[in-house]
């Protein structure tokens, strides 16, 4: 058991004030920094390339927490890396050979995550699971912030966090997309550990109270 994750998500920051956003975080309760890589092609929308991953880790006192929603992202790994991402997760849906994308990623020294779309059943992940240190349930279709929450999530959280009970392993589980305070909590009893949340921190008149109040949440969680 461990207290929960919160990984708020740079798409939602006022990202004309990127620097003073990171250091809102840096002062939060927060855990982690969640940046979403989008390249039009995966996902309908683009956003951050290396460099701005780069400088966004120039000030980042927090484990970048880098979700690559791109096609073909074994392209990427080394940039991203290279940018100071501390954990890299690669869609399911957008890999070929996965299992070598996440080895190449463990092989340099990062955490792996897999992430898996709405459509995507968890059984999916049955046969690459004890090579992960984290997967990530996506609770909206990935592209954009401020979506509405997907309720079948909550299904698929119990069954993933039956099969890594079952299977005795200390993975990760975030869940990402329409998460604010009000369904929080239930997600945490259905199985998450990390909360991704864009909207509703960035989007509140105090992020940093939000951000404490995620935290309180519950008690201990997974
Ligand atoms: C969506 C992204 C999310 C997004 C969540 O494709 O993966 O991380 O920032 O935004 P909210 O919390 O606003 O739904
Ligand atoms: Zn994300």
């Amino acid at each position: 058991m461990m207290k929960h994750l919160i990984a708020p998500s740079m798409l939602a920051s006022d990202l004309g004030r990127i620097n003073e956003e990171i250091v809102m975080i840096n002062n939060s309760e927060a855990d982690w920094i969640h940046v979403d890589v989008m390249d039009g092609h995966f996902v309908p929308n683009i956003t951050f390339g290396p460099n701005i991953v780069e400088a966004m880790a120039k000030f980042a006192q927090k484990p970048l927490d880098v979700h690559l929603m791109i096609e073909k992202p074994e392209r990427y790994v080394q940039s991203y890396i290279n940018a100071g991402a501390s954990i890299l997760t690669v869609h399911l849906e957008a890999c070929t050979h996965l299992h070598s994308v996440i080895s190449m990623i463990r092989d340099k020294g990062i955490k792996a995550g897999v992430s898996i779309n709405p459509h995507t059943h968890v059984e999916s992940l049955e046969d690459i699971l004890e090579e992960l240190d984290m997967v990530l349930i996506m609770s909206v279709n990935p592209g954009f912030g401020g979506q509405k929450f997907i309720h079948r999530t909550l299904a698929k959280l119990r069954r993933l966090r039956e099969m890594v009970t079952e299977r005795n392993l200390q993975i990760l589980i975030e869940v990402d997309g329409g998460i604010g305070l009000q369904n929080a909590q239930p997600l945490l009893m259905a199985g998450a550990n990390v909360l991704v949340a864009g909207s509703s921190i960035f989007g509140t008149p105090d992020p940093l109270d939000t951000i404490r109040k995620f935290k309180a949440i519950g008690s201990d969680s997974w």
